[in-house]
């Protein structure tokens, strides 16, 4: 569609109405293609400046008649408002991750599983394996409608306005070469460009922000912002390796879905491969390992699929990853730099540990500049000191690690590593407990206060956003927060003028921790910060007891009847609860006005609901919609958003409108809120019976 076809002077308001729309359509159509050549194809036809002439046109065409605005015009990339949170969203089909490996034997067994499985001759599709973000996107009728996380692959955070900022993913997919299918569900991964990895990283040390730890994390991070403003100015890019669910297309080979996504405008990976053996597998491998510094962006391996999608079904998946695709992973990065100084640092438990603090080396495009070294014998071990040279590594999420000395022939060394003496945070002298050199001052020590906090508000515990590192440190040093319990007094005037706060800033991070003080107690418990507890085991004592003063109360034996306990476990355990100053801790928690909400169910996989579609609608008292979906699943179910015939309960909260009409009508099962708790109740002890009946 050229350009000079279209009358570009006559102003918008002079246009009849149905010029407008033709010119309209004509101009997304155009802007679209130049969009692909410029962003996929990387040959661009037009100048950016010509480029900018049409946009604005449409855009002058658009404000004239706002009603000519389609949801995939070019205009409306950026444009949607900053959102309160990210909705839940399930998986058009689940999100399963690969089975992975660096080893050459697994590549040559899974190669031999295979074969038995499907018999000769096989031919493996290869790509490099990209390490950003994996989302899904959902485009029906040709435009995209929906783009979510990964999350846990059930379900994910939508993120769709996000993504729509990324200049790479058509909006409406190309039907030039081949005509759009009806509904289309990709998966793909986002990535940040190194190069604009580190100018963010820059930017961010500059505002006094944390910098991003890897390019996977500055992406991921980006798209789950909640002001899709700020995912526009991350400059991110998508690559599409895999059909989740397709209607009206057929395929019969990977190759050929590959050839569909890059049809559709999407952006493949680069030097996808068809392969027929191990030996062109390891071939393929050394020579995308050799050139991964060439590329501007993380890749962390090759994935090896089976290119016969009907052999794919026959093979099929476990729970957690398909059969029929292998993750074959490079080596970690090493690198050689210099031990600058030796630091200590106190964590939450009071551990001491010692820190590497290194002259900054870039591996595999991230700057490391610290180096944990465990503890003291680690470091006699490895016999590192002040100046010295070292070999680190960086695996994957795997912190930076010291592997070794590099030894520096006629180097005069500096002396041993010496343990302070007494603790650098709050000047109790430290004890040694095996190799853990410990500060035994336990609630009187600000750096395991701070350990304590940012525990506590962590992801896997209390998940409140915004309590990180810097504002854990500055309540402890102002002297807000002396005790966990101290967190639910904040107030917003008390935080607003502290350095990077706001009133705004303030007020939600005040809201954000009242919100929490609702909460699943595996996360209380996990959040505690009990030594040997991590989350599987902070899950299954909840489940197993079901609130809290059961486990607080609860005998070594009694803990040792939960599977995975053991003697010193529970010794532990015992051992934390009945702890005087740790009981106070917790009762002044409590009384701040918490709700621990016990386990869905007896381990979170139950088959009670299995297969029943449960609708919610209304308001609804003890439970957030997030939490009832979460119970239905636990419970086998699934937590649907329509009502149809198919639906084999509705819950029906205060002021249910059209959905509770809808399911009278139907004839479909109708709950209250309590029903459907009492009905959880009572499913799941037969639940339970039946496991007994089996075992
Ligand atoms: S194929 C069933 N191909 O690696 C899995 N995955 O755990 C089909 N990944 O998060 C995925 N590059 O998102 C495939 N070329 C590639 C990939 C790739 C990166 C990601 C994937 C997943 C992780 C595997």
């Amino acid at each position: 569609m050229a350009q000079e076809e279209l009358d570009l002077d006559t102003p918008p308001q002079a246009l009849t109405r149905p010029e407008a729309e033709d010119q309209a359509r004509v101009l997304r159509r155009t802007l679209q293609r130049h969009n692909y050549l410029y962003y996929v194809e990387a040959q661009p036809e037009i100048s950016d400046g010509e480029y900018d002439t049409l946009f604005r046109r449409l855009q002058a065409l658009e404000g004239t008649y706002p009603e000519l605005v389609t949801p995939d015009s070019p205009t409306q990339r950026v444009g949607a408002e900053p959102r309160d949170d990210l909705p839940t969203i399930p998986h058009t089909a689940p999100m399963l991750s690969l089975d992975s490996t660096k080893e050459e034997e697994d590549l040559v067994r899974f190669d031999e599983r295979v074969r038995k499985a499907v018999g000769d001759p096989v031919r493996y599709l290869v790509e490099p394996k990209l390490d950003g973000a994996s989302v899904e996107l959902v485009y029906e009728e040709g435009v995209l409608v929906r783009a979510v996380t990964r999350g846990n692959g059930q379900e994910g955070e939508g993120v769709t306005e996000n993504v729509r900022t990324i200049s790479s993913v058509p909006l409406r997919l190309r039907d030039e070469v081949r005509s759009a299918p009806q509904f289309l569900a990709i998966r793909g991964e986002v990535l940040m460009y190194l190069s604009a990895f580190r100018a963010l990283n820059e930017r961010l040390v500059e505002e006094g922000s944390d910098p991003f730890a890897n390019p996977r994390n500055a992406s991921a991070g980006a798209l789950r912002q909640l002001d899709p403003r700020i995912t526009a100015q991350r400059p991110l890019d998508l690559l599409a390796f895999d059909i989740l669910s397709v209607v009206g297309v057929e395929f019969n080979e990977d190759r050929e879905v590959v050839e569909a996504l890059r049809d559709w405008g999407l952006k493949v990976p680069e030097r996808v491969a068809l392969l027929d053996d191990v030996d062109a597998i390891l071939d393929y491998h050394h020579a995308i390992f050799s050139d991964r510094d060439d590329l501007d962006y993380e890749i962390d391996g090759i994935v090896i699929k089976l290119n016969d999608l009907a052999a794919r079904e026959g093979m099929g998946t476990t729970s957690r990853h398909p059969r029929w695709a292998l993750a074959f992973k490079f080596e970690p990065r090493k690198e050689v730099t210099r031990i600058q100084r030796i630091a200590v640092s106190v964590g939450r438990t009071g551990v001491v540990t010692p820190v590497a603090l290194l002259l900054p080396a870039e591996v595999g495009g991230v700057t490391v500049s610290r180096a944990s070294l465990h503890n003291r014998q680690e470091v006699e071990r490895k016999d590192v000191r002040e100046g010295d040279l070292v070999r680190i590594q960086r695996a994957g999420d795997v912190i930076p690690q010291v592997l070794e000395r590099v030894a520096e022939e006629g180097k005069p060394r500096g002396p041993a590593f010496q343990m302070p003496v007494e603790c650098p945070a709050c000047g109790t002298c430290l004890v040694q407990r095996g190799p853990f050199t410990v500060c035994v001052n336990q609630l009187g020590c600000p750096a395991q206060l701070k350990g304590r906090i940012i525990h506590f508000g962590s992801r896997s515990a209390l998940d409140i956003e915004g309590l990180g590192e810097e504002t854990a440190a500055l309540f402890v040093q102002e002297g807000l927060v002396k005790e966990l319990a101290d967190l639910f007094d904040l107030q917003a005037a008390d935080i607003m003028d502290l350095p990077g706060f706001a009133e705004k800033s303030a007020q939600n991070l005040v809201q954000g921790i009242q919100s929490r003080k609702k909460v699943e107690l595996r996360r209380f418990l996990y959040g505690l910060g009990i030594p040997e507890v991590g989350e599987a085991v902070a899950r299954d004592l909840a489940s197993h007891f079901g609130d809290l003063e059961a486990i607080r109360n609860a005998e070594r034996g009694t803990l040792e009847t939960v599977a995975g306990i053991g003697p010193k476990m529970s010794e532990v355990i015992h051992g934390f609860f009945h702890e005087e100053q740790n009981a106070r801790a917790i009762d002044a928690v409590l009384g701040k006005g918490l709700e621990l909400s016990p386990p869905p169910s007896s381990g979170g996989d139950g088959t009670a609901l299995a297969g029943k579609k449960v609708v919610f609608t209304g308001g609804m008292e003890g439970l957030s919609r997030l939490e009832a979906k979460k119970l239905v699943e636990a419970a086998g179910g699934k937590a649907v958003s329509s009502v149809s015939s198919s639906t084999d309960f509705v819950v029906a909260g205060e002021d249910a409108g059209s959905k509770l009409a809808k399911a009278r009508e139907l004839g479909v099962n109708i709950l209250t809120e309590a029903e459907f708790l009492e009905l959880l109740k009572g499913l799941q002890q037969e639940d339970e019976g039946g496991e007994g009946a089996v075992g």
